[in-house]
């Protein structure tokens, strides 16, 4: 099945190349999932700094948070000879197309702006694949965090929490007052976002590692990834009725509004409180998940080249230089709420979440504290995270109780790696 895969990736990539781009010269044809309100604005400040140089912008949103649909329309395009310019993509995805031989060389625009120095190797691991740098980066998200609306919190005496055991109190004294306690929408990946977190806070970073990245089976079905799964059914019994399917960004939403009292999100989620006019602080709070608070399980987002048939071209030359120059960094960043690609750009334009995030990523890499997020694909490939999607999944939606699901995380993971 891979290899028939491949076959025929191989075959339309040599059609990509004879069809050429579909966009006009000139323009650039971007293929991405920044469909909610604070994705939209953080992108309109990509797409004005390509038209002030005179780039075109061929729009192509595929909507789905965490990139699923989008990587499923990719597919089908490259699969029928007409690859996009640029596409999002995330960590081990990235790798995939690279060793497909279907992104361009972006060797010279890295050497040129000396992206070697000023792009941390975290992210380097996947931007550059045997040498040659494949993608732009375009930021550092992640996802250990939790968004509160602080006059909920305020009005039923709730401090911000800083162990599981406030946290669940949290959720009893809100339960009672008759606010849903935790936002959420229930699709596999902001399920497995959630899990992110949860895991990361009983198995600690080494446990976390020894699951999500070594895949070791000893971690994966122990007694504390039993006690991670418990920790899920305690946050599917604060949730409202209504939660399934719901987008990530409704969930957000429900928090913006005072319906709900926390959402366990990636920093994407201020976003939205931003473009709802929201301040950090005053209107939200921002803190990583109780007992991760030294750790950062990070998702950065890249622009792939996809080759269109010879060199780089000079428009996706341009997209990449435009996405590493650091005014662009701060400027994108302060709006989508991630924080910079780049280790060298100022804080001063981020508000207090986005200081505390540049802050955060620091002391993580330095301390050996920062890992790729599992639900993201920055810790494995996509066979193995679609198989803890779905055990995750269905634990949190009553399928299999927590001892049956790490029998089937060992079970799902051996088959997938
Ligand atoms: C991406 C973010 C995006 C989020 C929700 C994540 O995978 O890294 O940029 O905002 O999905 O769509």
């Amino acid at each position: 099945m891979r290899s028939l895969l491949k076959t025929k990736t191989a075959m339309a990539l040599a059609l990509a190349v004879s069809a050429g781009a579909a966009q006009a010269e000139g323009d650039v044809e971007v293929l991405h999932w920044w469909t909610s309100g604070g994705e939209a604005a953080a992108l309109n400040v990509l797409k004005q700094d390509l038209e002030g140089q005179g780039i075109g912008w061929t729009d192509m949103p595929v909507a789905g948070g965490g990139g699923e649909q989008a990587m499923t329309v990719l597919r089908a395009r490259v699969t029928s000879g007409n690859a996009p310019t640029a596409v999002q993509g995330l960590g081990f995805d990235i790798i995939d197309w690279a060793n497909q031989g279907a992104l361009a060389d972006l060797n010279k625009v890295a050497a040129d702006e000396g992206w070697d120095s000023v792009i941390p190797a975290a992210l380097q691991q996947f931007a550059k694949v045997d040498g040659k740098w494949v993608s732009a980066p375009v930021n550092v998200h992640s996802t250990n965090w939790v968004w509160a609306n602080k006059a909920v919190l305020d009005a039923n005496g709730i401090a911000q929490p800083t162990t599981w055991e406030e946290f669940t109190a949290a959720l009893e004294t809100l339960k009672a007052a008759g606010v849903t306690p935790i936002a959420h929408g229930g699709q596999a990946w902001q399920d497995a976002t959630v899990f992110d977190g949860v895991a990361m806070s009983v198995l600690g970073p080494d446990g976390y590692k020894a699951a999500f990245v070594d895949l070791d089976e000893a971690v994966l079905g122990g007694d504390k990834m039993k006690e991670a799964f418990d920790r899920m059914a305690v946050i599917r019994a604060n949730v409202d009725d209504n939660f399934s399917g719901r987008d990530w960004n409704l969930a957000t939403a429900m928090v913006i509004n005072g319906e709900a009292g926390f959402q366990m999100m990636g920093d994407w989620a201020k976003g939205e409180f931003l473009n709802a006019d929201k301040v950090p602080g005053q209107d939200f709070l921002c803190f990583r998940f109780p007992g991760t608070s030294e750790q950062v399980t990070f998702n950065a987002d890249q622009f792939m080249m996809f080759d269109q048939g010879g060199a780089v071209s000079k428009e996706q030359a341009a997209l990449a230089t435009a996405i590493l120059s650091p005014s662009f960094q701060s400027a994108f960043n302060v709006v989508k709420g991630s924080v910079p690609a780049r280790t060298d750009v100022s804080d001063e334009a981020f508000d207090a979440c986005g200081k505390k995030g540049m802050a955060d990523l620091a002391a993580a890499a330095s301390s050996g504290n920062l890992f790729g997020s599992m639900a993201h694909g920055h810790a494995n490939p996509a066979s193995v995270k679609n198989a803890i999607y779905d055990v995750v999944t269905a634990h949190f939606n009553g399928e299999y109780d927590s001892e049956t699901a790490v029998q089937e995380l060992v079970d799902a993971v051996s088959i997938a790696k």
